[in-house]
């Protein structure tokens, strides 16, 4: 297995961002192929919290967002972790894994509530993110959102507003 690094994104990493995440998402089914345009729309209205990018020599192999959602009862600096990519290519080798304990660690570091998340249910699950009966995420099926307290945060119960950058 190759070596990689990460890394925060910067300004010239933004078209390889674009085109790694349109790649990445291509025929799944909890997916409406807009990624891409999301994480750019997150970033113009600076509210792209966290950008890590996984690098191998000049590529990029790996990408992981975050931003911040609101949930309805009040609980404060939740994120919405994702979307995350990883190449086709490169995919089972422990990339995304690397990205998902990079911005936990972070989300930690800001003393973050907890974190949602969109997407696989057995990729999240490794990392501690469940399903919660009581939080839902209007309009997106309950088996693919996620959720997790961080700190000492209470598992909160409500509806949970992502950023309207997702509301294409
Ligand atoms: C999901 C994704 C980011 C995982 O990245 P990755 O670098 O392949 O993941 P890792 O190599 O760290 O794999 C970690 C584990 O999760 C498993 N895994 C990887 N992708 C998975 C997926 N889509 N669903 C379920 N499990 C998955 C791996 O088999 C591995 O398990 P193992 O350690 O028992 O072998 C990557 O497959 C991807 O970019 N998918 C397309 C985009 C996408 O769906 N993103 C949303 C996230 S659900």
């Amino acid at each position: 297995m190759d070596t990689f690094t990460i890394r925060r994104e910067s300004e010239a990493d933004i078209p390889a961002i674009r085109d790694l995440t349109s790649r990445a998402f291509v025929g799944k089914p909890y997916s409406n192929q807009q990624e891409s345009s999301i994480i750019e729309s997150l970033r113009d209205a600076d509210a792209l919290t966290f950008s890590f990018m996984a690098v191998k020599g000049s590529s990029l192999v790996g990408h992981i967002a975050a931003s911040p959602v609101t949930i309805s009862n009040g609980a404060v600096n939740w994120l919405a972790i994702g979307p995350i990519s990883v190449d086709p290519q490169r995919q089972g080798e422990g990339i995304g894994s690397q990205l998902m304990r990079r911005v936990l660690k972070e989300l930690r570091e800001i003393n973050a509530g907890g974190a949602v998340a969109v997407g696989d249910p057995t990729f999240y699950q490794r990392f501690g993110l469940e399903h919660v009966a009581d939080l839902v995420l209007p309009g997106v099926d309950k088996q693919y959102f996620l959720a997790m307290p961080l700190a000492d945060s209470a598992m909160p119960s409500g509806e949970v507003s992502y950023h309207r950058a997702f509301c294409s």
